[in-house]
């Protein structure tokens, strides 16, 4: 059967294979609501400027919106002989309407179409993940405050390094998350320009306003150059990219997760809702929502490296490759809203176990830097000089099976004699946290001025900071204000 929307030249239509390597249908019919917004700015457009009767306009529009019902209501029938969205809405639109839709293609080609169709599907997915974004911002933010004062151990090279607490590494999360948010943000800001107009390649002779189109479609203005408007999918790759560095995140959270929920941390337990048993280890609860979570930048970039490598060496303006664009993005912004989705879920549910956090924190000599602030401090020493001395002390601890504090005043004399009993004060985690209330640093006053700030942006309420010191079971420092 010969194609009956371009077969006139063609003797016979394309064969199976051919039908199956070109159509789109299968995935591009995700489209069909852009598709008809599209058409409907196109067709109105078209009327004002004279270029269609507005009988014809009105005729076009209302099937335009019976079509839409009919895709809306799964009473629509695709067909992958009609190849794509945007032939699957225009022949049906003949079928209901009659001889007035082949107007409807006036001035305007799929080229134009389909990039608009994109960009305006783009943009919606950005504004979703952005919208998602803030919730599991909020989800962080909330766990924060709750967490300001929970002392856990602060790693480098996943060694206890020093004491942090809990709300400040929730916050870091936060900041991290902020950065996708203005990447995506960004991102649309460049891409909200309306391609439709472009035509096949190099605008069109026809007396059309492309203003009109743009604003009708909520772009700021039309692209400024044809040949660019249909062949650029900077606007996938760019979203892709702040998609994939926030997949990215995603991992490393997950992965802590993971971590801080195995028996041997036991820092946090994650709700049944994001667990699953084992079928023979009837002990076990598996953290598989983080692990999937983990492993989605593995599509999710996959379909940046795979949009890149379609577009690299491209001529313009449309190649058929370019077809290639949608199936992977739409399947990274798919991965990427339900894993912001599940990793939303595991936080809000999330239990934090401070007793074993503080355990954990104490181990592996974490205030030993802080001893050697205190000699910089109250005896004037070089911070060289004074590492080398704490060095000495952890030896000492060390080769007596103790921790820094069950050294005795004795103890630390016999390294220096300038130590005194006021070290003991220093020792504790909930000194060494309070004390590193520089701008950012994890002291918990710090933490809720950092949290309050957050609240503030996120849901744009004046926040004052959560209240330090109510509930402090270890009492040490003073915590700030
Ligand atoms: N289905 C096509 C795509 O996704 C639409 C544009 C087709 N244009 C063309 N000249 N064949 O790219």
């Amino acid at each position: 059967m010969s194609n009956s929307m371009w077969g006139g030249r063609f003797a016979s239509g394309p064969d199976a294979i051919m039908e199956e390597i070109n159509a789109s249908i299968g995935y591009d019919q995700r489209l069909y609501k852009q598709d008809v917004a599209g058409s409907i700015a196109h067709a109105r457009m078209l009327a004002e400027t004279g270029i269609l009767t507005e009988a014809d306009r009105d005729q076009i529009i209302s099937g335009l919106e019976a079509v839409q019902k009919e895709i809306d209501t799964n009473t629509f029938t695709f067909s992958r002989a009609l190849e794509d969205i945007h032939m699957n809405v225009e022949s049906r639109l003949r079928e209901l309407i009659g001889d007035a839709a082949g107007r409807l293609h006036t001035a305007r080609s799929r080229n134009d179409q389909v990039a608009t169709d994109f960009r305006l599907y783009v943009r919606d997915a950005i504004d979703t993940l952005l919208a998602q974004l803030k919730t599991l911002q909020l989800a962080l933010v909330t766990r924060a405050e709750e967490h300001v004062e929970t002392i856990m151990p602060g790693f480098t090279h996943l060694q206890n390094a020093q004491p942090v607490t809990f709300g400040h590494h929730l916050l870091a999360w936060v900041e991290m998350l902020g950065r996708d948010f203005s990447r995506l943000e960004d991102a649309r800001k460049r891409l909200n320009e309306s391609p439709l107009g472009a035509a096949a390649l190099a605008g069109t002779p026809y007396p059309i306003d492309r203003d009109m189109t743009a604003k009708a479609l909520g772009f700021d203005r039309p692209t400024a150059n044809s040949l660019d408007s249909v062949s650029d999918r900077d606007f996938v790759l760019e979203t892709l990219a702040a998609a994939s560095i926030c997949a990215m995140h995603l991992s490393r959270f997950s992965e802590e997760l993971v971590i801080w929920s195995s028996a041997q941390f036991g820092f946090v337990k994650l709700s049944d809702k994001f667990t699953t048993g084992s079928s023979i280890m009837p002990q076990k609860r598996n953290p598989d929502a983080a692990e999937l979570i983990r492993a989605k930048i593995g599509r999710i970039m996959g379909a940046l490296t795979s949009l890149m490598i379609v577009m690299k060496g491209l001529p313009l303006a449309y190649s058929k490759d370019m077809q290639e664009d949608k199936e992977v993005a739409f399947d990274a912004l798919d991965s990427l809203s339900l894993s912001l989705a599940a990793m939303t879920g595991m936080v809000s549910d999330l239990v934090a176990v401070p007793d074993r956090m503080r355990e954990s924190a104490t181990a592996g000599y974490s205030t030993a830097t802080d001893v050697a602030d205190w000699l910089v401090r109250e005896v004037n020493i070089p911070f060289r000089d004074a590492h080398h001395i704490t060095g000495q002390i952890v030896a000492l601890a060390e080769q007596k099976g103790v921790g820094l504090e069950g050294l005795t005043i004795e103890d630390f004399k016999l390294v220096d004699q300038r130590l005194d009993s006021r070290i003991h004060k220093v020792l504790t985690v909930e000194a060494s946290v309070a004390a590193r209330a520089s701008y950012g640093g994890t002291a918990p006053a710090q933490v809720a001025f950092q949290a309050a700030r957050w609240r503030e942006r996120l849901t744009g309420e004046k926040t004052e900071p959560v209240a330090i010191g109510k509930k402090r079971k270890h009492g040490h420092g003073d915590g700030g204000a």
